[in-house]
């Protein structure tokens, strides 16, 4: 099974964005093309590379070594605050019709397969459980939660061209409908359940993927290390289990949120510098 892809216009229909709607629900994948313009992606690249390279990245990093990446939190600044990454009004229209009027960026992050890094755990990026506790057993609801709509979505977007040879991520279509269930199936039964697809394609490619979704790293056996971006959208009300321990989960300047045109400046409410003191 492959994922759908969808080229996007500069203003979707109702009826194409109906159809990620769909793709999304049954997948929990959609493939975009050419989102962003060709410069961007070079100097996202450049930024990303820069900081990889000097050592700050790894140093700062969310999770220093999984399987030989790492990922990092990366503060909205120089290329990244360009608001054709963030805020492009067809992306807009497409996290609308998947997250509600009300959503959020939730973080920015870069993970980094180096070479020599190896697959990657299976897991999904942020279940929502809803466990409780009688005597000593959690017990997950029993219900069915599987037709429920997104609640967050990334937006992963690859810093270079990938191939099978080079890090992709594989993901496992179909596979988020399993997340919420009151037992999560483990690793031998999803990959016995759900069939796996390595999302390659050329730079300019990115796909969005559904936070429940299973999916994992492959191995980079290429000589360079491969960097992507994670733009985690979320409802506003979702909390990413990910970012629990860390402040801020995502990062922004006073400054810069000041060049955040008013209207997009929502989207940059769960940053601290967005937020009121009410006690000094
Ligand atoms: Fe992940």
């Amino acid at each position: 099974m492959s994922i759908a892809a969808v080229d996007l216009p500069r203003r979707p229909s109702p009826r194409l964005l109906s159809r990620v709607q769909s793709a999304m629900d049954k997948d929990g994948a959609v493939a975009l093309a050419r989102l962003f313009p060709p410069a961007l992606l070079s100097a996202l690249r450049a930024e990303v590379l820069r900081r990889h390279r000097s050592g700050e990245l790894r140093r700062r990093g969310l999770v220093r070594d999984i399987a030989g990446r790492y990922t990092a939190v990366l503060p909205f600044s120089g290329p990244f605050l360009d608001e054709r990454l963030y805020a492009q009004p067809r992306l807009l229209a497409v996290l609308g019709a998947l997250l509600g009027a009300d959503f959020r960026i939730g973080s920015l992050e870069a993970v980094i397969a180096l070479p020599g890094a190896y697959e990657q755990h299976l897991h999904a990026d942020g279940p929502l459980r809803f466990d409780r506790v009688l005597g000593r057993r959690a017990r997950g609801f029993a219900g069915d939660l599987s037709r429920l709509p997104p609640y967050a979505v990334t937006l992963c977007v690859p810093l270079c061209d990938i191939s099978e040879e080079n890090g992709p991520t594989a993901l496992y279509p179909g596979s988020h409908r399993a997340a919420l269930r009151a037992k999560v199936p483990n690793e031998a039964r999803l990959k016995r359940q759900f069939k796996a697809q390595a999302v390659t394609g050329p730079l300019g490619d990115c796909f969005l993927f559904d936070y429940r979704l299973f999916h994992c790293g492959l191995p980079n056996f290429s000589r360079e290390p491969r960097p992507i971006l994670m733009l985690v959208f979320t409802r506003a009300w979702f909390r990413d289990p990910n970012l629990a321990d860390v402040h801020p989960g995502l990062v922004i300047a006073r400054k810069d949120l000041a060049k955040v045109p008013a209207r997009r400046r929502p989207l940059f409410a769960l940053a601290p510098a967005a937020r009121r003191a009410l006690w000094d």
